[in-house]
């Protein structure tokens, strides 16, 4: 069994009035386990708003949804989904304090064994390029750096989905680089992940699907 999340009959709408067509409606959302999804479409075509319901953070109807092959409910969002699905904003958030500070608060959160979350912590620096930061204080970064953090910080929760919004609209030379080098890990490594993005060189990352988001609908292309 392949599929990890299966959604059907997606609709939002921000505004109440029927007369307007929904911003999203989508048949359905067939995500599958260890891929790559790059999501496109124009500015306000609802890119951001797809990924904030995929995680929890905007509500929407859902007709039915399964999750590795069970069936559930949607509505309100499962334990079981904020556990597997992280989404990483394209301005990522550094809480105050240190660049491992910042890495390992959610193993804390989750009740991680301290020597645990260190041998968690520093493969995820070196996984991504941050030894040298550790002790950084992460507001100070640079924003290629941040979006590392934001990377590394997903990764050490073993996310099955990482939505990702625009993770290199804000770099360009190296910064992007070592960002676009670290999605193919995270798909080797069993994560699936949906990332919004116009960069070519994601897209053109081998294995990558396409979806295109038109007028509210989905297209697989
Ligand atoms: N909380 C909100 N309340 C009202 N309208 C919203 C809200 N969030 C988004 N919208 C509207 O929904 C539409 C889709 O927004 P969204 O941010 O999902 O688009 P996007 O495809 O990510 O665009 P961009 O490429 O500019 O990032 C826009 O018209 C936006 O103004
Ligand atoms: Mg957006």
């Amino acid at each position: 069994m392949n599929t990890l999340l299966t959604l059907h009959g997606i609709q939002k709408s921000f505004t109440k009035k029927s007369a307007q067509p929904s911003l999203l409606d989508i048949k359905t959302l067939t995500i599958d386990r260890a891929s790559a999804y790059v999501l496109t479409g124009i500015n306000g075509a609802g890119k951001t708003t797809l990924l904030r319901i995929l995680s929890g953070l905007d509500s929407a109807t859902v007709t039915q949804a399964s999750f590795l092959g069970h069936e559930i409910a949607w509505t309100p969002y499962p334990r079981l989904l904020r556990d597997a699905i992280v989404y990483v904003h394209q301005h990522p958030i550094m809480f105050a304090g240190t660049v491992s500070a910042n890495i390992v608060y959610g193993l804390k959160v989750r009740g991680m064994a301290p020597a645990e979350q260190q041998a968690e912590l520093q493969q995820a620096l070196q996984w991504a390029g941050l030894g040298h930061l550790s002790e950084r204080q992460a507001s100070s970064l640079s924003g290629g750096e941040k979006q590392r953090v934001a990377l590394a910080r997903a990764k050490v929760l073993r996310p099955q989905l990482l939505l990702l919004d625009e993770p290199t609209s804000n770099l360009d030379g190296e910064a992007r680089e070592q960002v676009i080098k670290l999605i193919p890990q995270l798909v080797s490594d069993g994560s699936s992940v949906i990332m919004v993005c116009h960069d070519r060189d994601l897209i053109a990352l081998p294995g990558v699907h396409r979806l295109k988001l038109r007028d509210g609908r989905l297209e697989n292309r």
